[in-house]
């Protein structure tokens, strides 16, 4: 008996399958290839897909009935939801006047130095309501939807003290239970705190008092391993300590100044290393060699007005696995879109369309550790999918600033338009 179908998608102009890389990610040359069915048809089951293919492959394989939902794709390109593997959900309150102060002139570090940036992030956040932080991250969950992300990871970072980054790792479980969207969970070290004297001092504590606390409520921790935030030394000792109480790892990198944090993440075996926009060429090799994902975020440097993006080219040559995320947050990068991010990736980067969608799929599941279940289309998986209104997947980067996708499905279910 074929199993039969709840779901099925006939006739997509190009079904991107993205497939063959659930094991390892993509790197060099694989990271063109989109494994592209022309006239592709999809099935669904529950929250899985059941065949993939053409016409005569798909109905070879399944049946179908009155039940079945169908949706033409005809003219149109189907793919994998986006994956956005690093994100700032959750945060009270915005920084749009340090946005006009940055307009003016002033630097993004000297703003935090100055006790703004983070931590003026961090005072509104400290005084939400979880139910407050609910309302918000929610409606950007909504958006980020809509323009067809299915999974995205999420730190906490914004409270600095137990409560308050439990209330934020809280609201991230309280809103992976009740939104579509899966929530991965990070503890992020993101900055000192004004109660503190010292970076090291937080740092002391974050080790003896609250990584034992956030242990039961994150997968990853993160730490922001910058000049005058945490140094590498500092970055070292709270990774090392997160990872003996069984945490995955993942850092910030090299956004602004070189100070070998791809070196730590490799000699780490961190899951991935972000932003990476001034990472020196023996962090390149020791990333490719560790197997580390190089998280790149294009829509920082170009919110921040920076001259400096992430070596993508380089780094894809020399084997290193590269995803893309939005980074969505308040001061560096407020867009929940992916292709937005995409169409950055390209021009800022020079990356091709298909890397940079190889990027925002199968390798960011992999930085998730979870392209055993997402990030390509292929039978077994879960029914992370999306229907673009485009005629070909170079269309994706390149109508850009406005909302490319057309339907959202998630685990096998329609979730936008709703
Ligand atoms: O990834 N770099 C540090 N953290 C965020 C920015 C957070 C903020 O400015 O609120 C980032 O860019
Ligand atoms: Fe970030």
């Amino acid at each position: 008996m074929k199993p039969t179908a709840d779901l099925i998608i006939t006739n997509a102009n190009e079904l991107l399958t993205i497939s063959g890389h659930s094991e390892k990610p993509k790197t060099g040359d694989q990271m063109d290839e989109l494994g592209i069915i022309k006239n592709g048809w999809l099935a669904v089951s529950k929250d899985k897909i059941i065949a993939c293919g053409n016409l005569k492959q798909v109905l070879a394989q399944i049946s179908t009935t009155s039940e079945t939902i169908q949706i033409d794709a005809t003219g149109k390109v189907v793919m994998p939801g986006f994956i956005d593997c690093h994100t700032h959900l959750v945060f009270g309150g915005s920084r749009e006047a340090e946005f006009e102060q940055r307009i003016k002139g002033a630097n993004y570090l000297d703003i935090l130095r100055s006790g703004g940036g983070i931590l003026n992030t961090v005072r509104s956040t400290r005084t939400a309501s979880k139910a407050e932080l609910i309302k918000t991250s929610s409606g950007h969950l909504d958006t980020m939807l809509e323009f067809g992300t299915t999974t995205v990871e999420a730190k906490s970072g914004y409270g600095l003290t137990i409560d308050s980054e439990l209330k934020q790792l809280q609201v991230i479980k309280e809103l992976n239970d009740l939104h579509p969207i899966d929530i991965i969970p990070t503890f992020l070290v993101h900055t000192t705190p004004p109660e503190f004297s010292s970076s090291q001092e937080y740092v002391d504590f974050v080790i003896n008092s609250m990584l034992p606390r956030m242990q039961s409520m994150a997968e990853y921790c993160d730490i922001f391993c910058e000049q005058d935030v945490f140094d590498i030394e500092q970055s070292r000792q709270v990774l090392t300590a997160a990872k003996n109480l069984g945490f995955k790892l993942k850092i910030h990198a090299d956004q602004l100044n070189d100070t070998g944090g791809a070196l730590l993440a490799a000699s780490l075996y961190a899951t991935s290393a972000s932003h990476l926009d001034h990472i020196s060429n023996v962090g390149i090799e020791k990333m490719a060699d560790s197997g580390a994902i190089a998280v790149l975020i294009p829509g920082a440097s170009f919110f921040l007005n920076s001259d400096t993006y992430p070596p993508a080219l380089d780094m894809i040559s020399k084997g290193v696995a590269v995803a893309l995320a939005t980074d969505f947050n308040p001061g560096s990068c407020p867009t929940e879109s992916m292709q937005i991010i995409l169409t950055l990736a390209c021009l800022h980067m020079n990356m091709s369309p298909a890397q940079a969608i190889c990027a925002a799929t199968i390798n960011a599941a992999h930085a998730l550790d979870r392209a055993d279940t997402i990030g390509s289309l292929e039978v077994g998986k879960q029914a992370d999918i999306i229907i673009l209104g485009v005629p070909n997947f170079k269309f994706i980067p390149y109508h850009f600033g406005v909302n490319n996708v057309e339907t959202v499905i998630k685990k096998g279910v329609i979730v936008s338009p709703y």
